[in-house]
């Protein structure tokens, strides 16, 4: 193996960089040209490929600009969401542009992996997933790169947000990311000190959510009980939006001592940010397995973090196994849908906290 390329597609995750200069170091150390493909697929069928290391003598080194990334949220390569990419003649046009090279690193979420198995079954390419994305959607592995450091913004934001609640006698609804997928919500609200939780996979009616936020905002103020503020984190996934939500609320409490309900969306926020110790760990020992992945002869699959010994195809690392993208796939689907088993263990155990949150 002498030249691979890396990509980063879909939703930006913090720890991307690291992965990324994994991949380069461990390629450089090992005499592979590493090269990296802009903005994500699209890139990839644009041709859009440079070099990430450089010839000093007989060594290889990585570029600089990659090593300094290691602290930077976003990534250093950019990313897209391909639509070139869904069709076939736009992953035969991406092939084409990898026909010298010996391998892809695809880093990104459910998407980007799915496109990753395309790739690998339709063309003669060796492709290697590296699990990144804030949802920690993606089946088969307990973390995704960036979902550590976008926690940690929540409960900072969240922190913040209580602070001028409590001033102000206030409730507030955070909304956190998570179009389909209510781990973010259901992750940080204990570590947020939040009165309650609000997640797609609960499958309340609308009413039934204005009804149990206004019934904590109630008995979290109650003079007995004597709360200063109240927290609701709500994902992005429950149709009733924020401020809909509020408004609703505030009506209802309309004349309940004078309290006010507001309403604030994370959005964004919580993708950014110089990715934490977990992160910047878990993407170098995914990138480094990756490189591994590829030299021992492997495609079409993902290096995934997990408990060690579990099943899975055993790697150097004992917490990084290898999952076919096949297989990752259909756990993905069954994390969205509620059938996997961790998505079950998941929702147990915010069951078993869910009533004593408001306490
Ligand atoms: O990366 C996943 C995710 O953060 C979702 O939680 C969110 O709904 C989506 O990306 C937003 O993506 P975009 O920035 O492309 O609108």
């Amino acid at each position: 193996m002498s030249r691979v390329a890396v990509l980063t597609s879909g939703g930006d995750a913090p720890g991307m960089n690291a992965a990324i200069r994994a991949v380069v170091k461990v390629g450089a150390g090992r005499g592979v040209e590493v090269f990296g493909v802009e903005g994500g697929y699209d890139g990839l069928i644009e041709s859009r490929i440079r070099p990430l290391t450089y010839s000093v003598g007989d060594r290889l080194m990585p570029e600089r600009a990659v090593d300094l990334a290691l602290g930077e949220g976003g990534t250093l390569l950019g990313s897209s969401r391909s639509a070139a990419f869904m069709e076939a003649e736009g992953r035969a046009r991406a092939a084409g542009a990898l026909a010298d090279f010996d391998g892809l690193v695809v880093i990104g979420g459910n998407g980007s992996l799915a496109g990753a198995h395309a790739l690998a079954t339709e063309h003669e390419m060796r492709v290697i997933g590296i699990p990144a994305s804030i949802d920690n959607d993606i089946g088969c592995t307990s973390l995704a790169i960036g979902v550590d450091t976008a926690l940690n913004t929540i409960v900072d934001a969240c922190s913040k947000i209580s602070d001028t609640a409590r001033a102000h006698r206030r409730a507030f609804v955070v909304e956190v990311m998570g179009r389909q997928s209510g781990y973010l919500a259901m992750a940080s609200a204990v570590a947020a000190g939040a009165d309650a939780v609000l997640f797609r996979e609960q499958g309340r009616s609308a009413e039934a959510i204005i009804e149990s936020v206004e019934a904590v905002v109630r008995e979290s103020f109650d003079s007995d009980v004597g709360k200063r503020r109240v927290l609701i984190i709500k994902a992005e996934g429950v149709l009733l939006s924020a401020t809909d939500l509020v408004r609703e609320v505030n009506d209802r409490l309309a004349g309940f001592g004078g309290v006010e309900t507001r309403a604030i969306v994370l959005g964004h926020l919580i993708r950014g940010g110089s990715p934490s110790y977990m992160d910047r760990m878990v993407g170098g020992r995914l990138g480094l397995m990756a490189l591994h992945a590829l030299s021992d002869g492997a495609t079409d699959e993902m290096v995934a973090w997990r408990p060690p010994l579990e099943d899975g195809i055993e790697t150097p690392d004992s917490r990084v196994q290898r999952f076919s993208l096949g297989r990752v796939a259909e756990e993905s689907a069954a994390l969205l849908d509620g059938s996997s088993r961790v998505m079950q263990r998941r929702m147990r155990m915010i069951e078993t906290v869910e009533g004593v949150l408001a306490l």
